[in-house]
């Protein structure tokens, strides 16, 4: 019996109503595949933690996570009580800078059955893995404000994008592009008008492109390439982008399948120095939160994708097999999907599902 260490930190909002949902369906595949799950729970990185300690997280908050297997994250924020800048520099975004998950992948895929909003697209025609750089790009804390409050006031915040930083992720990019079946990479940019950090990116996706001759590269401009999405999502197989353009693409990408509640992401550090951290796209969806009927499909795909990270890849597979079962099945979908099933009947089928 194959065992694995797990964190597991809930969050806010539907977080902790879609995370016992993932766990369910992990425990059900670990007993169908001979694997257990060693979890530890962690309280932190919440806002009810934040209103009690003033902090989002223990300062010896790494120590408390230690070198689990993978970190099985829900979502932060609750922004009526912590502003969110607060809530997600001192949880999730610390995470990924501090693990180094510079990879942060998330796939959309049209399941059979499930009615795309963009009318007559069948399972399959839209099918892409987004790879978004995770630690540096617009997402910096390089900058600052002055004059504040007067008619002054000046706000600077520099986009960082390092030739390392860059070409870690492209690399991976173009290797997740290599073994696809279409070896199709897109990249997004906004060279145009962003006349440095851009054409920068830009150059290190020709300079590389020199190592993958079987690789057919686009570049496109983000604004022209959000048109596409909605337009000709079947065009797209891999597509890579830094973290502000990553983090757009991919709330667009799994909307174009239906909904964002079933969008999976994996913070990866492929090096494995330190541990990656599997979660939903979405958030702690305050407006839904506390009825029982997010979509939990986005956490249960993430928990796919942590067995993948782990080995567990006849697990994995069976976990996303058994999702096409249940989203197929209009009965047992959420609300978001037009269904009528809340969270504990969809993650409860997606178990049964499984065997
Ligand atoms: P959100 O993803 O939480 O919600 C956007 C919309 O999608 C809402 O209408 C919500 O009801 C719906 N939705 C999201 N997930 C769903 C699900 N599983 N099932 C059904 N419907 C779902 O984005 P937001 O409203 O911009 O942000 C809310 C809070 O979450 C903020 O504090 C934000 O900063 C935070 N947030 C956290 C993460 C994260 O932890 N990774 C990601 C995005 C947003
Ligand atoms: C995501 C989220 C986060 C991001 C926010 C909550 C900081 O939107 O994981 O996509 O922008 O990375
Ligand atoms: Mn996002």
């Amino acid at each position: 019996n194959r065992r694995y260490t797990v964190a597991v930190i809930p969050g806010d909002g539907i977080g902790k109503e879609v995370v016992p949902e993932g766990i369910r369906v992990l425990e059900r595949a670990g007993q169908l595949h001979g694997f257990t799950l060693d979890q530890q729970w962690h309280d932190f990185a919440s806002c009810d933690y934040y209103l009690q300690h003033g902090v989002m997280m223990p300062p010896d908050w790494k120590a408390r996570i230690g070198a689990p297997d993978a970190i099985f994250f829900g979502a932060v924020g609750w922004p009526e009580t912590v502003p969110d800048h607060v809530s997600l520099w001192g949880s999730l975004i610390q995470w990924r800078r501090e693990y180094d998950q510079y990879v942060n992948l998330r796939p959309a895929r049209l399941m059979p059955g499930v009615p795309s909003p963009l009318a007559g697209r069948g399972p399959g025609s839209i099918d892409m893995w987004i790879v978004r750089e995770n630690t540096e790009g617009e997402y910096s804390s390089i900058g600052g404000r002055m004059f504040a409050g007067t008619e002054r006031e000046i706000v600077i915040q520099e986009t960082v994008m390092t030739r390392h930083g860059v070409d870690r992720v492209l690399r991976y990019a173009f290797d997740l592009a290599r073994s696809r079946e279409a070896k199709h990479l897109t990249s997004a940019t906004k060279s145009n008008g962003i006349s440095i950090t851009m054409p920068f990116w830009d150059e290190r996706v020709e300079t590389m492109a020199g190592d993958y001759p079987d690789v057919r590269v686009d570049k496109y401009h983000i604004d022209i390439l959000t048109a596409q999405f909605v337009m000709n999502p079947d065009r797209f197989d891999v597509v890579v982008a830094s973290n502000l353009f990553g983090d757009i693409l991919s709330d667009l990408g799994p909307a174009c399948t239906g909904t964002i509640g079933v969008a999976p992401s994996a913070n990866i550090n492929p090096e494995r120095t330190s541990p990656s951290l599997f979660e939903p796209v979405h958030g702690s969806a305050p407006d839904i939160a506390g009825r029982g009927i997010a979509n939990p499909v986005g956490q249960i795909w993430s928990g796919a994708m942590m067995l993948d990270h782990v080995g567990e890849h006849e697990a994995a597979a069976s976990i996303l097999r058994a999702i096409e079962t249940v989203l197929a099945e209009p009965r047992l979908r959420t609300p978001d999907l037009k269904g009528t099933a809340s969270t504990v009947d969809c993650g409860k089928a997606i178990a049964q599902a499984l065997g």
